[in-house]
C-alpha cells in the first residue's frame, strides 16, 4: 500500500502557534539576546520561522545529533555529526527541536552544553510526545503535545522524506 499522510496539525494552527511562542520569548527575554541552537536537520524550519517572530536581538547556531537510523525506531545511540560553531559562554541559549520523544537527544546534549558556561540553557520544541519518555528532560516552550504516533513535516522526515510538508501529519500506509 501507498504512503498517505493524514494532517494533524494545519499549517495555519503551526503559524498560529509559532507567533505565540516567539511573543513569549520575546517577553521572557527582554533586554537581552536570545542565541538559538538548531538541532539539524529537523529543527530548522521550526527555529527559521520562530526568529522571524522574536522581536528581540537573536543569533543562531546550527548542530547536527544522530539518535536514529532511517527507520522509525530509537537505536539509543547520540552521537555529534556536526558541532557548533561558537562557543556558548555568557549567552543566554534556547536549543530548538523540532521534536522530543525519548527525550535521549536533549537529555545528553543538554548535559554536554552546559559544560561550555552559557549564561542559561532553556528547550523549545514544536512537538513533544510525552507519553514517550524514558529520560527526564525539563522543556521550557512546547508548541503541541501530541499522541505517540510517527509525525512528519515541518522538518520532521520518515526515511529523509516529507520534510518539506508546511503541516505536521501521520504517514499512515507505510511498511
Ligand atoms: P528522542 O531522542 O527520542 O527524544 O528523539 C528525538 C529525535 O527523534 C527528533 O529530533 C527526531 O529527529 C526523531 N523523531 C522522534 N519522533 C519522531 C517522529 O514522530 N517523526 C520524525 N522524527 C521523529
Ligand atoms: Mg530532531
Amino acid at each position: 500500500m501507498a504512503e498517505t499522510i493524514r494532517v494533524l496539525i494545519s499549517e495555519d494552527d503551526v503559524d498560529k502557534r509559532i507567533c505565540e511562542i516567539g511573543e513569549c520569548i520575546s517577553k521572557d527575554y527582554e533586554g537581552k539576546q536570545v542565541h538559538l541552537i538548531c538541532v539539524l536537520k529537523g529543527g530548522v524550519f521550526f527555529m527559521c520561522e520562530l526568529a522571524k517572530r522574536i522581536s528581540i536581538p537573536v543569533s543562531m547556531d546550527f548542530m547536527s545529533v544522530s539518535s536514529y537510523g532511517a527507520d522509525t525506531k530509537s537505536s539509543g545511540v547520540v552521537k555529534i555529526v556536526k558541532d557548533l560553531d561558537e562557543p556558548l559562554e555568557g549567552k543566554d541559549v534556547i536549543i530548538v527541536e523540532d521534536i522530543i520523544d525519548s527525550g535521549r537527544t536533549l537529555y545528553y546534549l543538554i548535559d554536554m552544553l552546559q559544560k561550555r558556561h552559557p549564561e542559561s540553557i532553556r528547550l523549545c520544541t514544536l512537538l513533544d510526545k510525552p507519553d514517550r519518555r524514558v529520560k527526564e528532560v525539563n522543556v521550557d516552550y512546547v508548541g503541541f503535545n501530541i499522541p505517540d504516533e510517527f509525525v512528519v513535516g515541518y522538518g520532521l522526515d520518515y526515511a529523509q522524506k516529507y520534510r518539506n510538508l508546511p503541516y505536521i501529519g501521520v504517514v499512515e500506509g507505510a511498511e
